[in-house]
C-alpha cells in the first residue's frame, strides 16, 4: 500500500496505523469526513474523502495546511526557502535554529514552523504555556540536505494536489465545536491527546475534556472510528474498561511502535484500540495481519 506522508510529523501520528484504519472505514461516505484533532493530516490524506471539516486547535498546523490549499505556500516556495534556511544552517549551527524559533515564536509564519518541525529534537513538536514553540534543536546542522530538501518538496506537493481535489475544509477549533456539528450520514474519526502523554500547550487533556468527549462522541447521530491508546507495558487506559466497552461498540486493537517521543516510556510498543459504532465490522473479512490486529466484540 502506498502512503502520502505529511510535511509535518507530530506525535501520536497515525501513518503506521493505515493499514488497520482503512478497512473499518467505509468506502462510501456520504455526508463529510469531520476530523476533530486532524494533527499532521495522514489519516485523510490516506483515505481521501471527497468532503471533509479537518479541524485541530493546533493553529500552526492549520494555517500551514491552510496556506497551501490557498496557493501562498507551494512546493517551489517550500523549496526556495528551506534550501535557504539550511545553508544557513550549516553555516551557522545551532544559533540559527535558535534565531528562527524566535523568529516564529514572535511572527508565526508557517515555513519557519515547518522548517522547525523538520529539524527539531527527535521530531518532537512541543509548546511551552505561553504557546511558544520550545522544542530544542536535533544538532544536526547539516540537516537539509538537497534529499532531505526534496522529500519535504514532494510531501508538500502531494499534499497541494490532494487539497485541490476535493472538498476540504482546515480549520482552527476545538473539538466541542466540530463534534457538534457532525450530522446523520457524517463520518467521524477521532484521534484525541492522551491523558498523560506528549502533554504540551496545545495537546493538554484533562479529565474533563475527556469525559464531555467520550460523551459527545457516543451522542453522535452518525458513525465514528476513535483511535486511542488501550495499554503498554506500564499501564492501560482506565476509559477503555469504563467507557468504552458497551453492547454497540467494536473494538480492533493493533500492536504499534511510537518513533517520535522523547522520553524511553513513549518509545516503547503501544497497544492502540480502534473502537467503532459502525456495523460495516461485522462484514469485514478476517484480521488482514492475525498477530498485530485483534478484532473484539464487545
Ligand atoms: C493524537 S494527535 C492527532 C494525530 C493525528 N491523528 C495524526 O495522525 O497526525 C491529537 C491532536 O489533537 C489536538 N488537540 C488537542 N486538544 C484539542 C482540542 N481541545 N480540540 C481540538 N484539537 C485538540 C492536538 O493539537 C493534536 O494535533
Amino acid at each position: 500500500m502506498s502512503i502520502t506522508v505529511p510535511p509535518i510529523k507530530c506525535q501520536g501520528i497515525k501513518t503506521k496505523l493505515l493499514p488497520a484504519i482503512r478497512p473499518i472505514v467505509p468506502e462510501h461516505i456520504e455526508g463529510r469526513w469531520i476530523e476533530p484533532f486532524c494533527g499532521s493530516g495522514v489519516v485523510a490524506f490516506n483515505l481521501l474523502p471527497e468532503r471533509a471539516i479537518l479541524a485541530d486547535t493546533n493553529r500552526h498546523i492549520i494555517a500551514l495546511y491552510q496556506a497551501i490549499q490557498a496557493g501562498r505556500i507551494t512546493p517551489g516556495s517550500v523549496q526556495e526557502f528551506l534550501r535557504a534556511e539550511g545553508a544557513a544552517l550549516k553555516e551557522k549551527g545551532e544559533a540559527h535554529y535558535y534565531a528562527v524559533r524566535e523568529r516564529f515564536n514572535a511572527q508565526k509564519d508557517s515555513l519557519d514552523f515547518l522548517f522547525l518541525n523538520r529539524s527539531c529534537f527527535n521530531g518532537v513538536m512541543r509548546f511551552n504555556r505561553k504557546g511558544g514553540f520550545n522544542t530544542p534543536f536535533c544538532r544536526k546542522p547539516e540537516r537539509f540536505q538537497p534529499a532531505y530538501v526534496t522529500k519535504i518538496v514532494n510531501q508538500v506537493r502531494s499534499v497541494a494536489q490532494i487539497v485541490s481535489r476535493y472538498d476540504w475544509v482546515f480549520r482552527v477549533s476545538d473539538f466541542r465545536e466540530t463534534l457538534a456539528e457532525a450530522k446523520t450520514g457524517d463520518f467521524v474519526y477521532a484521534d484525541p491527546p492522551y491523558a498523560g502523554r506528549h502533554t504540551d500547550y496545545f495537546n493538554g487533556w484533562t479529565s474533563e475534556d475527556e469525559e464531555v468527549f467520550i460523551r459527545q462522541l457516543k451522542g453522535l447521530p452518525c458513525t465514528f472510528l476513535l483511535s486511542t491508546w488501550q495499554e503498554n507495558t506500564f499501564r492501560r487506559n482506565p476509559a477503555i474498561d469504563s467507557y468504552l466497552c458497551e453492547p454497540g461498540l467494536v473494538r480492533h486493537t493493533v500492536e504499534h511502535f511510537y518513533h517520535v517521543g522523547s522520553q524511553e516510556e513513549l518509545r516503547h510498543a503501544m497497544t492502540e484500540a480502534l473502537i467503532t459504532n459502525s456495523d460495516r465490522v461485522s462484514s469485514l473479512q478476517p484480521p488482514l495481519r492475525p498477530n498485530q490486529f485483534a478484532l473484539e466484540m464487545v
